[in-house]
């Protein structure tokens, strides 16, 4: 088979600094070792996030240009709307300025104190908006999902029986909704088979429960969909994206994932009440319901974006960036989640660093590692984002500890990938001179984005 290439030229560059060690030194310890505090320009590659860090094509650059700013009613907010009910076919729908203001006032108007919100794995921020309303986020994935090494095509799944038993022990009316995330981003950016889909439904159906999908990386679960699942071989991913939403009452989205938008998100539903409640919210914190927080630029972009990403070109070059790395990490004998995931390949820092407590952060360990010697900035996904306390305020590390390498869409080249590839392995040959980290400073939610740390 030929190399899998870009399928696109690059038209408008930008530069990329590269510090000296001693540079980074400095930048990382002015940081207070958290690379989030990092200046972006510090970082050679950074992989911190996918999201909202993608490269638009001419087509969406160009529509930027015949963008309608007006306030109310829009023909950019036609197009958005056109685009979005295309792909999920819901009745009503809401611009929002990103994913988790969508996500804030879902629920603010359907969750309150008490109330459980089933997922396979909540984002932080999903979870985060459910807490901050008095509700409990509850984690259902499937045991497959917590072998890491494990060979398994859909490892995002809920477990249905999981499902079964926190509805039985709650009883459906403290569950106002149920969530799926596609793909699985808090475990290994791993996808949810349309089979879980449709059967995650089947038990919500039962016991009257709306199922609302979190679809961020939608386009990226069409295209594992399409190459794993039975059935689906033959189908355009549109329609496999299609048969998705199907399942589902409502969705969050941040378009700066499968959106290849670099802002924007919505909220979509059939239910006439959720629909109103929703958008009277909506009006208070974002703006009138035909932008929500958006200029006419932006819904421009996403409204071609959206099906961008869902060609199937532009999905086998991903994946294939994707696996290179996988592929050469397994050969290098690196501890990583797999399969390799849609968006991210994800080190397994437990592994990586058994010398390294978990209250120590070996996910911490790693990043910096990573930062220092190469400038590739990566993100701890492990205790310090999903740590927990117990009843007197201990606290208990989380089951996984992982480093997420996250890619860019349509960013870096496969040159850049030999590069990191090179500095992982160099801080693998030293993994036994990395140390651990403690906390010096930290705020009451998402504490991993701003807190302190000095090495242990
Ligand atoms: N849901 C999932 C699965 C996500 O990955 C994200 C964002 C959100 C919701 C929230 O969307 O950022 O637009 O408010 N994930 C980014 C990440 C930040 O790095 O994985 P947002």
């Amino acid at each position: 088979m030929r190399t899998i290439i870009e399928p696109f030229r690059i038209k408008m560059t930008e530069p990329i600094r590269q510090l000296s060690r001693s540079d980074r030194e400095n930048a990382l310890k002015k940081a207070h070792y958290n690379v989030f505090l990092l200046d972006a320009e510090d970082c050679c590659i950074d992989l911190l996030t996918d999201s909202g860090t993608g490269a638009m094509s001419t087509e969406q650059w160009a529509a930027m240009m015949v963008s309608d700013e007006s306030y109310a009613g829009s023909k950019s907010w036609k197009k958005f709307k056109a685009a979005v009910q295309e792909i999920t076919n819901m009745r009503h729908v809401f611009p929002t300025h990103q994913g988790r203001a969508a996500e804030s006032i879902l629920a603010e108007t359907r969750l309150k104190k008490g109330d459980v919100v089933p997922n396979n794995s909540h984002f932080d921020t999903t979870r985060a908006n459910v807490e901050y309303v008095g509700a409990r986020a509850v984690d259902l994935l499937g045991e497959d999902g917590f072998d890491l090494a494990r060979e398994t095509p859909f490892k995002g799944n809920m477990d249905i029986e999981k499902l079964e038993r926190c509805i039985a022990e709650n009883g459906a009316e403290k569950i106002p909704f149920c969530m799926m995330t596609v793909t699985n981003n808090t475990g290994g950016g791993q996808p949810v088979s349309m089979a879980n889909i449709r059967e995650v439904k089947n038990v919500l159906s039962n016991h009257g429960i709306p199922l609302v999908i979190d679809a961020c990386r939608y386009a990226e679960n069409a295209y594992f969909i399409h190459e794993r699942e039975a059935g689906y071989k033959e189908k355009p991913l549109l329609e496999i994206a299609r048969e998705m939403f199907s399942n589902a009452d409502a969705a969050t989205m941040s378009c700066k994932k499968d959106g290849l938008a670099n802002i924007g998100g919505f909220f979509v539903c059939n239910d006439d009440q959720w629909a109103n409640d929703f958008q009277n919210l909506l009006i208070l914190r974002e703006g009138f319901p035909t932008y929500g927080g958006l200029a006419g630029r932006d819904l421009e972009v996403i409204a071609i974006g959206l099906f961008e990403a869902l060609d199937y070109d532009y999905q086998v070059y991903r994946h294939a960036t994707v696996e290179y790395l996988g592929r050469k990490l397994q050969r290098l004998g690196i501890p990583f989640v797999r399969p390799v995931g849609g968006h991210a390949v994800f080190l397994d820092s437990k592994a990586f660093l058994p010398h390294v407590p978990p209250l120590h952060y070996p996910g911490i360990g790693l990043v910096n590692a990573l930062y220092l010697e190469g400038g590739v900035r990566s993100v701890e996904l492990g205790s310090v984002m999903f740590g927990r306390k117990d009843q007197d305020e201990k606290e208990i590390p989380a089951p996984l500890e992982l480093v997420r390498l996250a890619f860019p869409r349509r960013v870096y080249t496969q040159s850049h990938f030999d590069y990191l590839i090179e500095v992982i392995e160099e801080v693998w040959r030293n993994r036994k001179d990395i140390r651990g980290y403690r906390i010096t400073y930290q705020p009451q939610f998402l504490r991993h984005f701003t807190c302190h740390f000095e090495p242990v």
